[in-house]
């Protein structure tokens, strides 16, 4: 007897708890924190600024550059870059396929990828030296080959 109502209390918790994760996904539209822009990411290759990754320097803005990346399984594009000491550049990114992260070790650079949605994050390299892009989330067999490095210099 005790079973049953054990039993129904779990199935209510249950339902209760995906009502809330639904109606705050669908609902009030809840999207990846740093994300503000969508993409398609089928098109990814040939929508500015991921027609052009690596970095570009931009004038009339705010930082000196923009530093594009598109992630893929299993590895960034750019591989390798080199940024200026002291510049102000904007890292923009977004993955082709699925989820993937994008952490830059020894800065306060830690950002989710995910497929459709594009990442900005503005930033200044006032530290010389090597810094390794990983990816923080697991995204296939690859996954721990997955990095990329920024020179700065
Ligand atoms: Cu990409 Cu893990």
């Amino acid at each position: 007897k005790f079973e049953k109502i054990w039993l129904i209390f779990g199935i209510g918790a249950l339902v209760v708890f995906l009502s809330v994760v639904g109606v705050s996904a669908f609902y009030l539209g809840n999207k990846p924190p740093s994300c503000l822009t969508t993409i398609d990411p089928k098109k990814v290759d040939t929508e500015a600024p991921f027609d052009k990754p690596g970095l570009n320097k931009v004038e009339g803005k705010e930082w000196d550059y923009e530093l594009v990346y598109v992630a893929s399984a299993f590895f960034y594009n750019p591989g390798e870059v080199e940024v200026p000491l002291g510049a102000k550049v904007k890292v923009i990114a977004t993955t082709k396929d699925v989820v993937h992260g994008f952490q830059v070790a020894g800065t306060n650079i830690n950002m989710m990828l995910e497929p459709g949605y594009v990442n900005e994050i503005v930033t200044t390299f006032d530290k010389e030296g090597e810094y390794l892009v990983v990816c923080n989330e697991y995204c296939g067999t690859g996954h721990h080959l997955m990095s990329s490095k920024i020179k700065v210099v």
